[in-house]
C-alpha cells in the first residue's frame, strides 16, 4: 500500500505542471479523489489486507488526501491568478485615447421662443396655464362669443371629432377655462402656450398644427393703455429696445375693441425693406379688450371688471426673430437646421455677456 501511495503521489507531482486551467484542475481532482477515482480504488483494497495493516493503510490514504488537497489548493490559486491576469490583459482600456464625440441635443427654436416669452411674463407676475388640445365647442367657441354661424366654426377650418368636441383652433379657450374656474376672483394674469389645429393646407407659412401663445389680464379698471404698455415690453424683449408698436382696428368675436398689433421692422428700422414689404411695419399679433359677453359667460360682471387679451403664433415670432423662411422647418427634425440654429443662439448669448 505504501508503495502504491508513493507512486500515486509521484504521478500527481508529475502531472500537475501540465494543468493549465481550472477546468482541467477539477477533472484532475475527480480522477484522484472522485467516487470512482484512483484513491477509492486503493481504498477498496483495504478490505483484503490483514487487520494489522489496515490502520496504517487508512492513515496512508488520509495522508494522500491531504497531500493532494494541498497541491490542489496552491494550483487553484495559481490558476485563478493566471485567469485574472488574462482577463485584465484582454480588457485593458487605454483611457488616454480620444473619446468618440458625443452630440449634445439642442433646444428647439420654438421652445426657445416660448421659454423667452414665459420668462418675461412670469417676471411680471403672470402664471403659465395650459389647457386641453381636444376641446369642447363650448370653450373653443361658445363662451368666446363665437355665434353658431361664425365662419371660424366652419367644418373647413376646424377638425371636429364629434359635433361637440374638436381639436382646439386657438389657445383662447384657456382664457375662458381660467376665468370659469376663478369665478369673480381677480386679478387674473395668465400666459397660455400650446398647440392648436386648423384645417389649413400646409405651405411655407401655414401648418395644420401650430403653436399659439395667449395672454389674458382681468381686473378692475384694465384699459387699452395697460394692453399697449404690456405689448411694448413684450415686443422690445423679443425684437430689441428701439421697437415701436402700432395698434390697428381689427375684429375678433371675443374682444371689443379688437386690435391688430404691428411692430416697426427690426430689419430696416422702419424705412421699408422686403421683410416688411416696404411698409416699415410687421404684423405680429392679435389683441383686444375682453368682450363683455365673454366676461359674463365666464362669471365676471362686465360692469365691474375689464380685461385685455392677446394671442400670437409662436412659429411666426420665431420665424421673424431668427430669419426662418418656412414654417415646416419646425416640424421635420432636420438636425442641420436645428444645430445651425443653436449656434446662432450661442453667439447671441456670448455677445450679450
Ligand atoms: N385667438 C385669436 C386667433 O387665433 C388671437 C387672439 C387672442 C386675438 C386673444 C385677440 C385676443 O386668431
Amino acid at each position: 500500500m505504501k508503495e502504491n501511495i508513493e507512486n500515486l503521489k509521484a504521478e500527481v507531482q508529475l502531472e500537475i505542471p501540465n494543468i493549465t486551467n481550472l477546468k482541467q484542475l477539477m477533472d484532475f481532482k475527480v480522477t484522484y479523489l472522485g467516487k470512482k477515482g484512483k484513491l477509492s480504488e486503493l481504498a477498496s483494497e483495504i478490505g483484503r489486507l490483514a487487520n494489522s495493516e489496515k490502520k496504517e493503510a487508512g492513515m496512508l490514504l488520509n495522508d494522500f488526501k491531504n497531500f493532494f488537497n494541498d497541491i490542489f489548493e496552491t494550483t487553484q490559486k495559481r490558476l485563478e491568478q493566471v485567469a485574472l491576469d488574462k482577463k485584465l490583459e484582454d480588457e485593458w482600456i487605454d483611457v488616454t485615447l480620444p473619446s468618440t464625440k458625443i452630440s449634445v441635443g439642442t433646444i428647439h427654436p420654438l421652445t426657445l421662443v416660448i421659454d423667452e416669452i414665459e420668462e418675461l411674463f412670469i417676471s411680471m407676475g403672470y402664471d403659465v396655464v395650459e389647457g386641453p388640445e381636444i376641446e369642447s365647442d363650448l370653450y373653443n367657441f361658445e363662451k368666446l362669443n363665437l355665434a353658431k354661424d361664425h365662419p371660424a366654426r366652419d367644418m373647413q377650418d376646424s377638425f371636429y371629432i364629434t359635433t361637440e368636441m374638436l381639436l382646439r383652433t386657438q389657445t383662447s379657450p384657456v382664457q375662458a377655462r381660467t376665468m370659469d374656474s376663478n369665478k369673480d376672483k381677480t386679478p387674473i394674469r395668465i400666459i397660455c402656450p400650446g398647440k392648436v389645429y386648423r384645417k389649413d393646407d400646409d405651405d411655407m407659412t401655414h401648418s395644420h398644427q401650430f403653436t399659439q401663445i395667449e395672454g389674458l389680464v382681468v381686473d378692475e379698471n384694465i384699459s387699452v393703455a395697460h394692453l399697449k404698455g404690456t405689448l411694448e415690453v413684450l415686443v422690445r424683449k423679443l425684437f430689441g429696445d428701439d421697437r415701436e408698436i402700432r395698434l390697428r382696428p381689427s375684429f375678433f368675436p371675443f374682444t371689443e375693441p379688437s386690435l391688430e398689433v404691428d411692430v416697426t421692422c427690426f430689419k430696416c428700422g422702419g424705412n421699408g425693406c422686403p421683410l416688411c414689404k416696404q411698409t416699415g411695419w410687421i404684423e405680429i399679433l392679435g389683441a383686444g379688450m375682453v368682450h363683455p359677453n365673454v366676461l359674463r359667460a365666464c362669471g365676471y360682471d362686465p360692469e365691474k371688471y375689464s380685461g385685455f387679451a392677446f394671442g400670437m403664433g409662436a412659429e411666426r415670432i420665431a420665424m421673424l426673430k431668427y430669419g426662418i423662411n418656412d414654417i415646416r422647418h419646425f416640424y421635420v427634425n432636420n438636425m442641420n437646421f436645428l444645430d445651425n440654429f443653436d449656434r446662432l443662439e450661442k453667439e447671441d448669448t456670448n455677445e450679450s455677456k
